[in-house]
């Protein structure tokens, strides 16, 4: 029996995609949807879910060493533009939000969870943010996420929701003076539960730099108070952004990878030192040559920010994962080895750092503590295939 699952293991090679969603769980990196299209056409909707076992060594350059596990048995929706979290009592259940499915798509909710115990697909009615697409959620406290604005018709919502992964149930946040409506952002839950966004832009012309969110001025919002407020942030100020991927280390650096500004995919690595709020470039030690990515995710797993999947600059879907090294502050570097049981050195640990807040047993290990805080952040790209009509035929004046 072992020995035919090996089989069947072993046989799984994703292809390339973008605009999908990605999470970890204990030692697994799960991946769910996307578009296997560039266009993003319905037809290239996949409802593909696997992981990836991160409790063993691979090299990314071998695609034999690497262990994916197949689950697309479990039938989830067909969705494109999504965004997972995760939630429940155990932190064992990935929530999927928002995005887009074909017109013939049964069951179509805006949250669906997968039981990753039960390997379960399950559909939630529930009353909640009205159908949008390219969010990011944002996983705080115990068992909650925020859902902020997104792409959706009309396109000046810019509503936050909170959704209780316990009880299913949403709440509308009633604070004031809400930013702009945004989209293809980034959302990092930092240390203390204050959400900060970063980038994105708004439906208003592709071409013009005003629609894309300002990278110097990011808004933050408190979980506690539900107040907003913006933060000026110091420093060189990164390129405009749409698509991009963010994560957070221990030492509370954001760091943000590629995306794409007016169609164009980026290769540009930034850090955001979140103690102080000041951006500087990531000096990358081994460049390589021609890696723009936008539509990919990034997750940290022990030192090793995961890229996975995205469309490279002349429109070919990656399938390939592209690790870097973010263990040290003030350089970074690409590696092909993922080794197990790498922290980061003691000096980058600060001791605040807390995980009394969050829900997950005391004992958990490395793994599972970045799986809480330092959730990799779904961006995705504009789009042809939304279900609102009004948005589907504005869209089509859109260039990618
Ligand atoms: C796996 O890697 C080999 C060698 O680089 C390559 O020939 C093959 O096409 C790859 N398979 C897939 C499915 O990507
Ligand atoms: C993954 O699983 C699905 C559902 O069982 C199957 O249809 C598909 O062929 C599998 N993919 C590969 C590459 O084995
Ligand atoms: C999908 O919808 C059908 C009809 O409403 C329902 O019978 C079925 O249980 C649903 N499937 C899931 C997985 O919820
Ligand atoms: C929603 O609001 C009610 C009443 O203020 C509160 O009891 C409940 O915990 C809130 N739920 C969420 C998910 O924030
Ligand atoms: C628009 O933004 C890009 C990237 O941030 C910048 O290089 C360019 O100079 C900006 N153009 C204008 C007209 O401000
Ligand atoms: C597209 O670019 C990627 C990354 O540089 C490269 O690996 C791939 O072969 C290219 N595809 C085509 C069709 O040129």
């Amino acid at each position: 029996m072992a020995g035919k699952t090996n089989i069947l293991i072993l046989s799984f090679i994703p292809n390339g995609r973008w605009a999908h969603s990605s999470v970890l769980i204990d030692n697994k990196l799960y991946f769910k949807g996307g578009n296997k299209l560039s266009d993003n056409s319905n037809e290239g909707l996949t409802n593909e879910l696997f992981y990836l076992d991160v409790s063993k060594p691979f090299t990314t350059t071998d695609n034999v060493s690497i262990t994916w596990i197949n689950l697309t048995y479990t039938d989830g929706p067909l969705k494109g533009e999504a965004t997972s979290c995760i939630g429940g009592k155990n932190n064992d259940i990935i929530f999927e939000f928002g995005g887009y499915s074909p017109p013939n798509q049964t069951n179509q909710t805006f949250v669906n969870q997968f039981d990753t115990s039960k390997q379960q697909w399950s559909y939630i009615e529930s009353v909640g943010p009205g159908y949008r697409q390219d969010i990011s959620c944002a996983k705080f406290s115990s068992g909650l996420i925020a859902i902020f604005s997104g792409l959706s018709d009309p396109y000046t919502i810019n509503d936050l929701w909170i959704f209780n992964t316990l009880t299913l149930s949403w709440n509308l946040s009633n604070a004031v003076n809400s930013p702009p409506q945004r989209f293809g952002y980034c959302a990092i839950t930092l240390p203390n539960e204050n959400i900060l966004y970063i980038g994105g832009r708004k439906f208003t012309d592709f071409y013009d730099n005003s629609s894309y969110m300002p990278m110097n001025i990011l808004p933050l919002y408190n979980t506690k108070s539900h107040m907003w407020t913006n933060m000026n942030i110091s420093g060189p100020i990164p390129p405009i952004r749409t698509l991009f991927s963010a994560i957070l280390t221990p030492d509370r650096r954001v760091i943000i990878f590629g995306g794409c500004a007016k169609g164009v995919p980026l290769g540009d690595l930034w850090i955001l030192d979140t103690v102080v709020f000041q951006w500087s470039i990531g000096r990358i030690l081994n460049s390589i040559e021609g890696l723009v990515l936008c539509g990919h995710t990034a997750t940290l797993v022990e030192i090793y920010m995961i890229v996975a999947f995205g469309s490279f600059v002349n429109g070919s879907l990656s399938s390939k994962l592209f690790m870097l090294d973010v263990s040290q502050k003030d350089s970074y570097r690409w590696v092909n080895e993922f080794t197990t049981n790498v922290t980061f050195p003691n000096n980058t640990i600060i001791s605040d750092f807390k995980i009394s807040n969050l829900s997950i047993g005391a004992i958990t290990g490395c793994v599972i503590f970045l799986a809480i805080l330092i959730i990799a952040v779904f961006c995705y790209r504009t789009y042809k295939n939304l279900r609102h009509k009004q948005l589907q035929e504005a869209i089509k004046n859109m260039s990618i």
